[in-house]
């Protein structure tokens, strides 16, 4: 693997050819990619990253028409992709085919999790592979994503044959990940397309149930070392604090200065990194409003503080 400047797009794409895993950019968060196809391959990545073997993966493809064959898309699931597709929406649904996508990829289920990323790199790889890429945050299992190229390589590096660097991540967080099973339309990972664009397209989202569920959801998860505790106002002694609006704290430590959820997205994961790297007390964050983008990174908080419902 060349470090510096990374690998081009042809060179992961033979990597992957070849059962080898990658660390693939995309607009979200950076992945550790495999051939969904090759079983070895995709036990390779729960073993770089210390996953359990029960949570599947999500197969990445260059366009719609890839993503309908892996997976059998209704009109639901046609309307979500049109709207949302290339970018960070997930769509979890039956299963097409079961040799692109491996068992282990899908953790034995009869559904597969497609995205089509909108980013340029991930776009190129998945172009010059021409099929499904499995890709999980490249991150080890339970430890914030990485947003970053050198956060990726830091995390995951070492079991990639190859790497792609394409700049920070400009959303920063995973995709929302929307379950289209037997006619309806469940939110199993809020991310960056937020509830109320899926809701314009295709109406109220149901509870799920039996199917679907998101077996990946850990009640600790996208930790830093560091202890997390969230809608502080006044930090600890030793904490690092994380504002959010003007005058909040530090503004070197602020997830973004003018109250943008945008740009709060975009910095969390970092920025838990680079607090982690002080070996602080602890880290404490600012409130964050519940609603839009807020949703998601709300949940990421509260995941990181390790209480989760
Ligand atoms: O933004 C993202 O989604 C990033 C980038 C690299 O694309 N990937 C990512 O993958 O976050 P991962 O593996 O960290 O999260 C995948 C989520 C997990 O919560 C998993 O349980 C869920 O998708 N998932 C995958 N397949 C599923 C299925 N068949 N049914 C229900 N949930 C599924
Ligand atoms: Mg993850």
């Amino acid at each position: 693997m060349s470090l510096r400047g990374g690998d081009t797009p042809e060179q992961a794409a033979d990597a992957l050819r070849r059962g080898e895993l990658i660390l693939l950019p995309t607009e979200t968060v950076y992945g550790l990619g495999a051939d969904a196809g090759q079983a070895e391959a995709v036990a390779a990545i729960f073993e770089a990253k210390g996953r359990p073997r029960f949570n599947p993966l999500i197969s990445h493809v260059a366009d719609a028409m890839a993503a309908e064959a892996i997976g059998v898309f209704d009109s639901q699931a046609r309307a979500l992709a049109e709207a949302f597709w290339p970018g960070p929406l997930t769509l979890v649904t039956p299963v097409r085919d079961r040799d692109r996508v491996c068992d282990l990829a899908r953790a034995g289920l009869d559904s597969v999790a497609i995205r089509v990323p909108g980013h340029a790199g991930a776009r190129a790889v998945l172009s010059a592979f021409g099929g499904p890429v499995v890709a999980p945050s490249a991150n080890r299992s339970g430890r914030p994503s990485p947003t970053t190229f050198a956060d990726a390589v830091e995390e995951t590096g070492f079991a990639a044959a190859a790497a792609v660097d394409g700049g920070p991540c400009a959303v920063g967080l995973e995709s929302t990940v929307v379950s289209v099973l037997e006619r309806r339309v469940s939110l199993l990972r809020p991310g960056a397309v937020t509830r109320t664009e899926i809701e314009a397209v295709v109406g109220s989202l149901t509870d799920g149930g039996e199917g679907h569920r998101s077996p990946g959801r850990l009640a600790v998860h996208y930790a830093p070392d560091a202890p997390v505790r969230i809608d502080v106002i006044e930090p600890r002694k030793g904490e690092v604090l994380l504002g959010f609006g003007a005058g909040v704290g530090d503004p070197r430590w602020s997830l973004s200065p003018s109250g943008d959820l945008r740009e709060a997205a975009a910095n969390l994961f970092r920025l838990f990194r680079e607090a982690d790297r002080t070996h602080p007390a602890g880290i404490a964050v600012s409130p964050i409003p519940t609603q839009g983008l807020g949703e998601a990174i709300n949940d990421r908080l509260r995941r990181a503080a390790g209480f989760v419902g």
